[in-house]
């Protein structure tokens, strides 16, 4: 997808915003523990009064998580998507004035301010292109304080091989473990690849390293979810 075309997940997941956080935890195994290895991480590097900002911060799980454990965060929240940070304006309600609901694509100029943290869960396999993903790191690491650390959690599957076939099937194990059979599964892979990108875990490092982070990093993986990214 152009990261500047409308983006609605209902039509790409085929659930409803409001379905959709306990969709997403059926079809990606190992969600909570992406959300509870970035918190760790944030709470132990972030100093006093730090800006984060969530990209494709959807129904606001990571953000909410992010608010709730880490009390002196504030948190941007960017969505191209309306009807999801409409969902995730009312769960961070609560926050007040440190949480702030931006609805813009990646690439929009108010998207990135000046901050402590990026965070992405799940969004960034939305920009499928290779030079376009580099150019958002670039610009992810000139929008970070020096200190500042990105931090996305998403698929990382290799292009092809034994390694790809074994990628799938543990993912598909997990999600059968959530009541998803076998044919489901395929058929959603199938739907998904129609307009995610998920890239090798070597490539995403690779792309960080293009971008300007010294030392990118894997700071969790199983199966196909992944915590990686660098400090500025
Ligand atoms: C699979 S959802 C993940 C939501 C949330 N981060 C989570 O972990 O549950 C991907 C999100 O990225 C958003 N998104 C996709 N492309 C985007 C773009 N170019 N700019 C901003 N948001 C985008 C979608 O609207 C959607 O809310």
């Amino acid at each position: 997808m152009i990261a500047t075309e409308p983006h609605r997940v209902a039509s790409h997941l085929g659930v409803d915003a409001g379905s959709y956080d306990v969709a997403i935890r059926r079809f990606i195994p190992g969600y909570d523990a992406m959300i509870a290895t970035v918190l760790s991480i944030l709470d132990e590097h972030l100093g006093a009064d730090p800006l984060v900002v969530d990209l494709g911060a959807g129904t606001g799980a990571l953000a909410g998580a992010i608010l709730d454990a880490i009390p002196r965060a504030r948190v941007v929240l960017v969505d191209i998507d309306p009807t999801m940070l409409a969902v995730a304006g009312a769960r961070v309600a609560c926050h007040g004035r440190r949480a702030e609901l931006r609805t813009a694509s990646f690439f929009d100029a108010g998207a990135l301010p000046s901050c402590d943290a990026v965070v992405a869960s799940l969004s960034l396999h939305h920009v499928p292109e290779r030079d376009r993903k580099r150019e958002l790191y670039t610009r992810i690491h000139g929008a970070l304080q020096p200190g500042g650390v990105l931090l996305s959690a998403d698929a990382t599957v290799h292009e092809a091989g034994p390694e790809r076939a074994r990628i799938f099937r543990e993912w598909a194990a997990g999600m059968a473990a959530a009541g998803i059979g076998a044919d489901e599964a395929t058929a959603l892979f199938a739907q998904w690849a129609g307009e995610d990108r998920y890239y090798p875990l070597a490539v995403e490092l690779e792309l960080l390293a293009a971008a300007g982070f010294a030392h990118p990093d894997c700071f969790w993986k199983q199966g196909a979810s992944t915590v990686f990214g660098g400090f500025r």
